[in-house]
Parts: C-alpha cells; sequence; structure tokens
C-alpha cells in the first residue's frame, strides 16, 4: 500500500462538529491529506477561513445540523467552488447526560435524537443527490460502540447512535451501485470534551472495560475516517469500523 492511496487532492470534504475534539481532527486531518475541507458547527463565530488552516484550505461555517432551514442555508453558503461535496463525515454529536431511564424526559429524548439522528438526515439529504450525480461520494457516520454495547442511564444516547448505524445500512445499499459508499464509524471512548462531561466514577468504570487501558485520542479516530474518505477505503461499503481499544466485537 502505498501513501498515494490515502491522497484526497481534488477531494472536497465538509465534516459536522468540526470545532472541536474528533470533528476537528478529522478536519485537520483530511486538509492534511490535500483535501479541501469545509467544516461546520455551532460554535464557529467568525466565518470564513479558519485560522488553524496553514493553507487555504479549511473553511469554517455556523450551522446547527438539527435545524432544517440552517442546513439548507449551509448548502447555499459554503462559496460556489466548493459546493460538490464529495466527502461528508457527519461527526457533530452531543452525548447523553446520564439519567436513569424513569427520569427520561421528553426533552432529554428529543435533544440528543435531534442532533445525533435527525441531523445526520439533514446534511445528508443535502448533499448525497449530489455524489449520486457525479458518481462519486464517501459519507462516514460517526456513531459509537455504545450503539451495540448499550449503557445504563444512555437509553437516549445509545438509540441515536443504534439509528445511525441503520441509517447507514440503508443508504449504504441504495448509494453503492453509484459509486457513493456509505460507512460508520463507532468508536469507544475518546478523550474529548464529550466524555470529559461524565463522572469520574463513570471514567474510571469506563477504563477499566478498555483491554488497551486507556482511552482513545481523536487522531486514533480521525485516521480510520481518512481511510474510509480515501481510495484505500474504497471497498468499504455499508460497514461499521471500531476503533475502541478491544472493548467488545461488534
Ligand atoms: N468522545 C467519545 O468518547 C465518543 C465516543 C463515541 C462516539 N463519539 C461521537 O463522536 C462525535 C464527536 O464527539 P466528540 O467526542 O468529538 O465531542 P465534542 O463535544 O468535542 O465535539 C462535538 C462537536 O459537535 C458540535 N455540535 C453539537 N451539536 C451541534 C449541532 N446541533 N450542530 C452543529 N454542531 C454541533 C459541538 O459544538 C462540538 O464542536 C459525536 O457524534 C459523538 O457522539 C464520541
Amino acid at each position: 500500500m502505498t501513501g498515494s492511496l490515502f491522497d484526497l487532492s481534488g477531494r472536497t470534504a465538509l465534516v459536522t462538529g468540526g470545532a472541536s475534539g474528533i470533528g476537528r481532527e478529522i478536519v485537520q486531518t483530511l486538509a492534511a491529506h490535500n483535501a479541501t475541507v469545509v467544516s461546520c458547527d455551532l460554535t464557529v463565530l467568525d466565518e470564513g477561513w479558519l485560522p488553524a488552516a496553514r493553507s487555504h484550505s479549511i473553511w469554517g461555517l455556523h450551522c446547527d445540523v438539527a435545524d432544517p432551514d440552517q442546513v439548507t442555508r449551509l448548502a447555499d453558503r459554503i462559496p460556489s467552488q466548493l459546493r460538490n461535496i464529495d466527502i461528508l463525515v457527519n461527526c457533530a454529536g452531543v452525548g447523553g447526560n446520564n439519567v436513569p431511564f424513569g427520569k427520561l424526559s421528553l426533552a432529554d429524548w428529543d435533544r440528543v435524537m435531534n442532533v445525533n439522528l435527525r441531523g445526520v438526515f439533514l446534511v445528508t439529504r443535502e448533499f448525497h443527490q449530489g455524489m449520486i450525480d457525479r458518481r462519486w461520494g464517501r459519507i462516514i457516520n460517526i456513531s459509537s460502540q455504545l450503539a451495540y454495547k448499550g449503557g445504563p442511564e444512555l437509553a437516549h444516547y445509545c438509540a441515536s447512535k443504534a439509528g445511525v448505524v441503520g441509517f447507514t445500512r440503508a443508504l449504504s445499499l441504495e448509494s453503492a451501485p453509484h459509486n457513493v459508499l456509505v460507512n460508520t464509524i463507532a468508536p469507544g471512548p475518546v478523550e474529548t470534551d464529550l466524555l470529559f462531561n461524565h463522572s469520574q466514577d463513570w471514567l474510571d468504570r469506563k477504563k477499566s472495560e478498555l483491554p488497551v487501558g486507556r482511552f482513545g485520542t481523536a487522531p486514533e479516530i480521525a485516521a480510520t475516517a481518512l481511510l474510509l474518505a480515501s481510495d484505500a477505503g474504497s471497498f468499504y461499503s455499508g460497514q461499521t469500523l471500531s476503533p475502541n481499544g478491544g472493548d467488545i466485537p461488534l
């Protein structure tokens, strides 16, 4: 396998949730492999070229992926030369606050489902047809191993992430004949703000479940996204890859 298999020259990527954690690392990794990257997030205040970009290859836009109007406007606000999105990484997500099921409110449920599942649908809907028309596309949806493993007090989060897996599998069957490959990454616990929102007890318990004895890092997940985005990943369709430190087999 040569380095060129991972080269993304000429490709344009959109990464949702690209302002922090795993998404930010995916933005940097795709750009480092010569993609032009549009990153959207709730927290992008100054629109335009992101200051972190050494070359003018990373563009940042504000968008709430759960809001259909904002997602439609996002497509219009992407600079015209970048509108043909080749690679979409649906990474924006919110963690579930730990809530015993008996106390799980509709508001908790909707907050998590709206970003983690509805957001994936809305953004994908906006960019999928263009990939089909151009007969080349990669869609990478960030789920979680909790979709498979489950987690006490996290029914809302686990349901949203399991929904992403089902969405991916269904869409991959329609898309692969058009050379649009749709896959999921289901990471185990990764050192980001989302993980560290949990209590120390919860974190200690999680770490003790991991055969490698440590949490993952964002670059370890971004490497999997690069695989799926590049020619190196050209035979993956409808799959779930789970960088998870040996926790559970899917
Ligand atoms: N960190 C982990 O342990 C872990 C494990 C498995 C899966 N994941 C998933 O990875 C993805 C990235 O999470 P992370 O750990 O990097 O967390 P993070 O909190 O660092 O990053 C999430 C990003 O999504 C953005 N976001 C949230 N709601 C949004 C919205 N409505 N519209 C646009 N952007 C929005 C946030 O502003 C933030 O920048 C999430 O989908 C998460 O569920 C994380």
